[in-house]
């Protein structure tokens, strides 16, 4: 499956670094939402699910973790340990986030608010959701 990245400019100087993302030039939809993910505990596996309609962009802002992205068909596996990469969670993509390094903080940018009703969060209701 195709892995869509975004790469954020780093801009800074001899006082350190600065990051900026601004909605709708670089993220590709209207942010409604933020969320982050930190204080995760060794061995924990999060996210195991899809969306039906929303799209997120997940940017690990310290530290690292891998993503699991399957589609239905292929499964890859991209890890993160960039405040400069954003990594596009795309509608209808299966995610987990595991190997979260001590003291990581994942924030993600969402398209929509919280939506219990767009989840899926049963693999084999997935495939026969992604793929009929
Ligand atoms: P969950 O989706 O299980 O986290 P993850 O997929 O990252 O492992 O969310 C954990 C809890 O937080 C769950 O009860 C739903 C709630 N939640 C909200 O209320 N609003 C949100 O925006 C998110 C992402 C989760």
């Amino acid at each position: 499956m195709k892995v869509e990245q975004i790469d954020f400019a780093l801009l800074g100087d001899e006082r350190g670094r600065l990051t900026v993302i601004e909605e709708n030039r670089h993220i590709p939809f209207p942010i409604k939402r933020v969320y982050y993910i930190y204080d995760t505990l060794p061995d924990v596996i999060r996210g195991c699910h899809a969306h039906r309609k929303l799209k997120q962009i997940a940017i690990v802002m310290q530290g690292s973790c891998d993503f699991i992205l399957d589609d239905g068909h292929e499964k890859v596996s991209v890890h993160l340990d960039s405040p400069t990469r954003g990594l596009v969670l795309d509608e209808m993509v299966w995610h987990e986030m595991h190997n979260f390094a001590e003291g990581t903080v994942l924030m993600v940018l969402a398209s929509d608010y919280y939506d219990e009703s767009d989840y899926i969060r049963d693999y084999d209701a997935y495939l026969k959701e992604v793929a009929p």
